[in-house]
């Protein structure tokens, strides 16, 4: 399974790097707001930072819109994956994209047919929101679970990116359900590489190593 980190602080995207799992990121114009920073320095900083995929959303609403803010956004760096949301207008304009070669990362899906008609349009990644799901009372995993279902019974290539992770529960359970990719929050990814029994487990170690005759460091 990759690992995506879900934010647009490069100080976050530095120390994911640094643990040698990151594989990609995603933004939103939420994230790209608590920067603070002007959006194509931040979104250009982080894709020199990281070789993989930097998803980065178009903020039309309709189709042309779109397209032209995908096909800007496509030429600034090679690894930019264009965010589109699942509307109809999303539709057109990831079939446009697409057809032209430009990656795009199918955003706000919430129901499985949802990704079902991104795949058919020529998507190359679906983000099931399961957090949000979660919060109304809905089950995020369980639409992962189906989207993954569908994608195999007509061997659709597009990769099912699990997003708005909120617990390491989430990326549990993704890596369970076989998802190609999480994409999560930095404090979610410290949740996953900690373990609060490996801690007190190594204070015990190292506080017995002190006993140890004639250490040689
Ligand atoms: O990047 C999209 C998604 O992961 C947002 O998550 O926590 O705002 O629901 P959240």
């Amino acid at each position: 399974m990759k690992c995506f980190i879900d934010t647009a602080d490069v100080a976050e995207i530095r120390e994911a790097l640094s643990l040698g799992i990151l594989d990609g990121v995603t933004t939103n114009p939420t994230l790209v707001a608590k920067t603070d920073r002007p959006f194509k320095d931040v979104i250009l900083e982080i894709c020199r930072l990281v070789p993989g995929p930097v998803s980065v959303e178009v903020v039309s609403t309709n189709a042309e819109g779109m397209v032209r803010e995908g096909r800007e956004l496509a030429s600034w760096a090679p690894n930019i994956v264009v965010k589109v949301p699942l509307t109809p207008e999303g539709l057109k304009a990831i079939r446009v994209l697409s057809r032209e070669g430009i990656r795009v990362n199918t955003t706000l899906i919430f129901q499985p047919l949802q990704a079902l008609l991104a795949a058919k349009a020529g998507a190359a990644y679906v983000s099931p929101f399961v957090g949000r799901l979660d919060d109304v009372a809905g089950y995020g995993m369980r639409l992962v679970a189906d989207i993954l279902e569908i994608f195999r019974h007509y061997g659709y290539t597009t990769e099912v990116i699990v997003a708005s992770v909120r617990h390491p529960m989430h990326v549990l359970e993704a890596a369970r359900l076989g998802a190609h990719i999480v994409t999560m929050p930095f404090a979610v990814m410290m949740q996953v590489v900690k373990h609060p029994l490996t801690d007190v487990g190594l204070a015990r170690f190292l506080e017995d190593w002190q006993k140890v005759p004639e250490k040689p460091f």
